[in-house]
């Protein structure tokens, strides 16, 4: 396919996440590079809804290490169980934080970041990173982005 997205601005945030999914699903679909295909749905993810960061971080001996985004720069490598990307390997789920000065240990990348969501990524039921995504404005996310990104964490696997 054209390596253009066509996604309205006038739709709905449900509706913005059911035309990306598709469209991303055919970028994505016969390339099985990990870093083209984690980038590209990053880049994805930012086009369609601007968030003010979102990337993906990588379990790299035993450790989270920083992979493909988009946003201002951010810290390179967190530790089993720390902030909110941390507790989502640890726990193996979604976390949706409203208010990231309200979680135990976030980890402060950026002082503009208010509310965030970490959807972790499986491969063959072992998981090999976390999808995370943080919003300058506070409660930004719910069960709805929980939904979709957790589709979207299910295709880019490669
Ligand atoms: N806030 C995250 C760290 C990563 S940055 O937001 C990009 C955390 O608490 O795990």
């Amino acid at each position: 396919m054209a390596e253009t997205l066509h996604i309205s601005r006038q739709l709905s945030k449900e509706e913005k996440y059911k035309a990306l999914l598709p469209q991303l699903k055919a970028l994505l679909h016969g390339e099985t590079d990990e870093v083209a295909n984690l980038a590209n749905t990053a880049a994805a993810l930012w086009e369609t809804f601007r968030f003010f960061w979102v990337g993906f971080y990588l379990i790299k001996d035993a450790e989270l290490v920083l992979g493909p985004f988009q946003g201002p720069v951010a810290c390179t490598r967190i530790a089993f169980g720390r902030g909110v990307c941390g507790a989502a390997w640890k726990e193996r789920k979604t976390l949706i934080v409203p208010d990231v000065a309200q979680f135990p240990g976030h980890i402060a990348c950026n002082s503009r970041s208010k509310s965030e969501i970490v959807v972790p990524l499986f491969k063959h039921g072992e998981i090999y990173g976390v999808l995370d995504i943080d919003s300058d404005r506070p409660g930004a996310f719910d069960e709805i982005d929980a939904k979709y990104l957790e589709k979207t964490a299910e295709f880019i696997t490669v």
